[in-house]
Formats: structure tokens, sequence, C-alpha cells
């Protein structure tokens, strides 16, 4: 008997080396080790054994063949459940070496790179910086900056005006200018402050001119200060923005705002003058709106085009490339 025992479970030990998949061993399972399994069978015919020291080395030995075939079917089990595992794995894999260009990583636009630069640069002068609303009453966008209901100069300025209040009342800014009058209003001089925001003209867009664009606003208020304290302080702007090598002028000009007015204009290293904004010596009126008596105070403002800056400093031709978000032209700066 103990041949048969042996014969048989060589037998089962055999099959499962040779299962090629977890559901054959399934099948070997239930066969090898069920009820009408060739151990069982033998088992079986325990019964007819004549003597009981008989029966307990046949069954003994039974055991062991049954546990060497529930082993060997948990060990093949387990190789082949990891080779079906890895092929799915396989199967499944991403394969990350596929983007083979990393990723580009975004970065700020070309107007708020020039607007962080020259807030950076007139920190560096000793400036602070505030912000004021985009929509303005019609009192601090004109009527405080020297500019009364009928004013001529208001016609240099073709303005949105907002529905809201009485009509005319309310506008979007056309220029970072009523920042002075707010900031004014909210400290003590002394002030040395720039005001960068966005501004609003309502006019027909071209290669120079946005109907949305970006001003930067200075204000310089203080005991004694003069128009040479301006071309001094152009002049440091120009050197620390641009480099060294370039250089500014004031030109006479008409502001409602200052007296005297000029427009500041920078001199590349090549000689060619760019005009870049307006400037002069804050009005007494403005002042007086500001809350300031100009018998104690002076100062001087001025006020350039931020897109602008950033067009002629990357020698962009047309000012509207800079909004149509096209990533081919973006990604340059
Ligand atoms: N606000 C003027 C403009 O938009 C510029 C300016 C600012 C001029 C301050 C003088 C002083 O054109």
């Amino acid at each position: 008997m103990i041949a048969d025992i042996d014969a048989a479970r060589a037998a089962a030990v055999a099959s499962i080396a040779s299962a090629a998949t977890v559901d054959d061993l399934r099948r070997l399972d239930a066969e090898l080790l069920g009820k009408k399994g060739p151990l069982a069978q033998l088992k079986a015919g325990l019964g007819k054994l004549a003597t009981v020291d008989e029966k307990k080395a046949m069954g003994a030995a039974l055991n062991d063949a049954m546990t060497a075939v529930q082993s060997a079917l948990d060990e093949r089990r387990a190789v082949l459940a990891r080779a079906e595992r890895d092929v799915q794995l396989a199967a499944e894999a991403l394969d990350l070496t596929e983007f083979v260009k990393p990723p580009t990583r975004g970065r700020a636009h070309l107007v708020t790179q020039a607007w962080e630069r020259l807030e950076d640069v007139f920190v560096g002068l000793g400036f602070q910086i505030a912000e004021g609303p985009e929509v303005e009453t019609d009192w601090y966008n004109f009527e405080a900056l020297n500019m009364p209901p009928s004013h001529p100069a208001r016609s240099m300025h073709d303005t949105f005006y907002v529905d809201h209040g009485a009509p005319g009342s309310t506008v979007l800014r056309t220029h970072t200018s009523p920042v002075q009058i707010r900031v004014m209003q909210a400290i003590e001089p002394p002030i040395y402050m720039v005001m960068p925001g966005r501004v609003f003209r309502n006019e027909t867009t071209d290669a120079t001119h946005l109907a949305v664009f970006h001003q930067i606003e200075g204000l310089v208020i203080d005991r004694g200060i003069t128009l040479a304290d301006l071309a001094g302080t152009i002049d440091a702007f120009t050197k620390a923005f641009f480099g060294t090598e370039f250089g500014s002028r004031l030109r006479p000009s008409y502001f409602p705002f200052t007296e005297p007015s000029a427009e500041f204009d920078i001199r590349t290293p090549k000689g060619d003058w760019l005009e870049l904004g307006g400037c002069g010596m804050v009005h007494p009126n403005v002042l007086r709106a500001g809350g300031l008596d100009p018998e104690e105070w002076s100062g001087f403002a001025f006020g350039f085009g931020i897109d602008r800056m950033a067009k002629e400093r990357h020698g962009v031709g047309d000012v509207r490339e800079m909004y149509t978000n096209d990533i081919r032209f973006i990604e340059q700066f």
C-alpha cells in the first residue's frame, strides 16, 4: 500500500508542477484532495487492513502525502499568482519616459514682469507702493485734479462712463492720477509713493494704443521740493531701470494737475529719444483737493505707461500682441 501512496503522491505533485494557471490549480485541488481523489480512495481502503499498527502506519503516510500535496498546491499557486500579477502590471504600466520633454513651467506675463520690476526699482529708490480703485468718481478722476466739468483737457481722455449714481458721476479711471488725491487724503506728508494700476480709455486700439492698459503714477510731497528733485528722480529711475548708459530729459508740456508740466524722454545708448510719460510740479489746486496747504507743502508727480515700457524694453512691435495670449509669443519673455 505504501507504494500506492507514494505513487499517488508523486503523480499529484507532478501534475501540480505542470499546472500553467491558477485556474488549473483550482481544478487540481478538487481532483487531488477531494473525496474522489486518489488519496481519499486509498484512505477508504484503510478499513480493510488487518492490524491496528498497519492502519496507523498507512494513515500517517496518507496524512503526510496529503500535506505534501497541499503544500505543493500552495507553493505553485503563489508562483503562478505572482507571474500573473507581473503580466498584468506590465500590461497596465504607464511609460513615464514617454514625456521626453519635461513640462514647461509657467511664468508671469510680460506686463506683470515690467510692473514688478518697476515696483522693485522704485522701492530701491525709497518709494512706497499704493493702489486705488479702477472705478472712480468724476471728482477723483478729473475735478480734484484741477479739471472742472467744462475743462477742455477732459477731451484728452476718452472716458468710459459707468452706469452708477448720477449720470456721468462714475467713470473707469482714465489714468492713475486720482490715486494721488487718495494718497494725500490718507496719509500725512512726507509722501514718496508709486501707484501702479490698470486704466481705461474709450479709444480705438492700434499698434501703440490699447483701450485697457497700465500706468504707474509717482507722487512726492515734502517741504521744499523743486523741479530739480523731479529731474533728478526721473534720471535716477532711468538709470536704475534701463541702465547707466541711458539718459533722460524733460520737455515742456501741459497737464492741468501739474504746473509747470513736462514730458519726459529717455535717451537710448544709440542716441535715440523715446517719449516715456508726463510729469510736473503738483498744482496748488491739487494739493488743496488732497487736503494739503500749498504754502507748507510742495511736490512733484509723474505717470507713464507700463505696457509701453514692456514694449520698448523687449522691442515688441505692436502692443496688441501682448494681449493675444498666443503662447508662442508669451513664452519668449
Ligand atoms: N496722468 C497723466 C496721463 O495719463 C500723466 C501724468 C501723471 C502727468 C502725473 C503729470 C503728472 O497722461
